[in-house]
């Protein structure tokens, strides 16, 4: 039989973020989903992967086309100027997006109307009345199991209204078994581990109750009509969750990139993600996702962040203030990928002092002083003194950063430049520097040096890619990107002449 020895189709690696609604201005939850997504994607980039990162606009829906009302316009209009105001934000994220998806979308509205022409055919869906409650504000049905002990529905619902109402549904109670076996034999489809455990108690408790996925026209304008009865708009959480696929088929890309290694959400919308879209691409014959991967929510001062009481934090302010990197870097180390946090201005302050400029900014500046100092910024022979500690944290930091452990990898970087800054103090190559007779061994712990700030150039790419890059500026080397997992100790060669540092995170008092 005759052989082919070609390489092995290889898939993209496909990371989401959720796709955030239009009806207003950006804050710190988004901004904090987008740089946390946009770390792991240019961590597996810089782990030789090719990456696929994905984010937009969920457009339509009530709640958008009530805020568009309230302005007067209509609602693509609406849309289409806040679609502006959200695409710069990205942009000041500095966020590696290869692609930014509205669901207003042509591209996006095909797919959508395939995917539910599909269902219809199959006979997922079947019409029925709803005789019921309404919330407008989360735009979904409820039950008397959703009213609270005082017989109240929850704030949380806003005005509940009582509706009589002809539309589709999803058949979801066929999918439960499988979905709980699927969840319990895939340990990492949810992360994590207690909010997988909180979608299985749900899963294994209640019984799923059927998915309303129309709209009457009537009521609701603002949405892709159904392709099988042109009375009704499709429901906007069938629309939204869509667009992770939608991106990849309209590119043409769907062997590509489906099934999406990563949905990067927050808490709040846990069931959409882990239910009813797993449930949604198994009935239309598709792949699963790999994970979905939950992040907790900020607060400030450990307060609710709220617009009408001023306590919110404005992320483009806080990065026209301290620098794109010093915010990525505050929300990455602060929270880690999981519980809730609260964001302090102090807290920030501290973080920015003590590990930014003190503890990496002070290293590579004293570093390069130094050789500038004592050898005219020429790299000396190599040493390899400090190469056992360097490769064990980029041994330690590449795991982590597999497992999307991101604010633990932060920590490994910074032990291993608290190591760096001690062994200076240690050695005190200044006071060498006055004795001619320790001249070669001056040489060998400015080589441990340098090759250090090099490696941590490396080690950063994924968090701080601006301070990488002015790492390598410094050090006088090309910022392509560099593998962090191949990249050894010693690659620093003899001779090579570096540039006088210049601060990058300056003291603030
Ligand atoms: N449009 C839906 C998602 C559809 S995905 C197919 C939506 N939009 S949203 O704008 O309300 O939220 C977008 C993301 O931001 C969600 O993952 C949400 O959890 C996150 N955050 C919103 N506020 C947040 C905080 N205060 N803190 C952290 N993240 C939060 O839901």
């Amino acid at each position: 039989m005759l052989r082919y020895n070609l390489p092995p189709l290889s898939k993209q690696f496909y990371i989401t973020t959720a796709i955030d609604y239009v009806n207003g201005q950006p804050h710190l939850g988004h901004a904090y989903e987008k740089v946390i997504t946009d770390v792991i994607a240019r961590a597996r980039r810089c782990l030789g992967e090719e990456v696929f990162y994905l984010t937009g606009l969920d457009e339509h829906g009530q709640k958008v086309q009530q805020a568009a009302e309230s302005t007067g316009q209509d609602a693509q209009t609406y849309c289409d100027g806040l679609a502006q105001d959200w695409q710069s934000f990205v942009e000041k994220l500095g966020i590696s997006n290869n692609d930014f998806v509205r669901t207003t979308d042509a591209r996006h509205k095909k797919v959508v109307a395939e995917v539910l022409q599909q269902l219809y055919d199959k006979g997922e869906f079947y019409q029925d009345e709803y005789v019921g409650f309404y919330s407008a504000k989360q735009e979904t049905f409820l039950t008397e199991k959703d009213r609270n002990e005082d017989g109240e529905f929850d704030p949380i619902y806003g005005e509940v209204q009582e509706l009589r109402e002809k539309n589709y549904y999803f058949k979801l109670g066929q999918h439960q078994q499988w979905l709980i076996d699927f969840i319990e034999a895939n340990p990492d489809f949810v992360r994590p581990d207690y909010r997988r455990n909180e979608v299985l108690g749900f899963l294994k408790n209640e019984t799923l109750e059927d998915l309303c996925i129309s709209r009457p026209k009537e009521r609701l304008e603002w949405g892709i009509p159904l392709p099988f009865d042109p009375d009704y708009v499709t429901y906007v959480w069938f629309d939204a969750l869509t667009n992770y696929l939608s991106i990849p088929r309209s590119r043409g890309e769907e062997a590509d990139l489906w099934p999406a290694d990563i949905h990067v959400i927050g808490k709040d919308i846990l069931k959409f993600h882990a239910v009813y879209w797993p449930i949604m691409l198994k009935a239309a014959g598709l792949e699963l996702p790999k994970q979905v991967l939950v992040h907790g929510w900020w607060q400030k001062d450990n307060q609710k962040m709220s617009k009408s009481t001023g306590n919110v934090v404005d992320p483009v302010t806080v990065i026209d203030d301290w620098g794109l990197d010093a915010f990525r870097y505050y929300v990455v180390r602060e929270l880690a990928i999981g519980p809730d946090g609260n964001w302090t201005d102090e807290g920030f302050a501290t973080r920015y002092g003590a590990e930014l400029a003190n503890g990496l900014g002070n290293l590579m500046n004293r570093s390069l002083s130094m050789l500038n100092r004592y050898r005219e910024g020429i790299v000396p022979e190599p040493n390899d003194e400090l190469s056992a500690e360097a490769l064990a944290a980029r041994d330690k930091l590449v795991k982590e950063l597999k497992a999307s452990d991101l604010q633990e990898g932060l920590r490994t970087i910074w032990t291993y430049i608290g190591r760096v800054n001690q062994y200076v103090d240690q050695t005190a190559p200044f006071k060498m520097a006055k004795d001619p007779e320790q001249a070669e061994r001056l040489g060998e712990v400015l080589y441990n040096l340098v090759e250090s700030c090099r490696l941590l150039a490396v080690w950063l790419q994924p968090y701080l890619p601006d301070t990488s890059r002015r790492i390598y500026e410094q050090l006088s080397l090309p910022a392509n990107i560099v593998n962090i997992a191949e990249s050894g100790w010693g690659e620093l060669a003899v001779g090579h002449q570096v540039n006088k540092p210049e601060p990058l995170f300056p003291r603030r008092d």
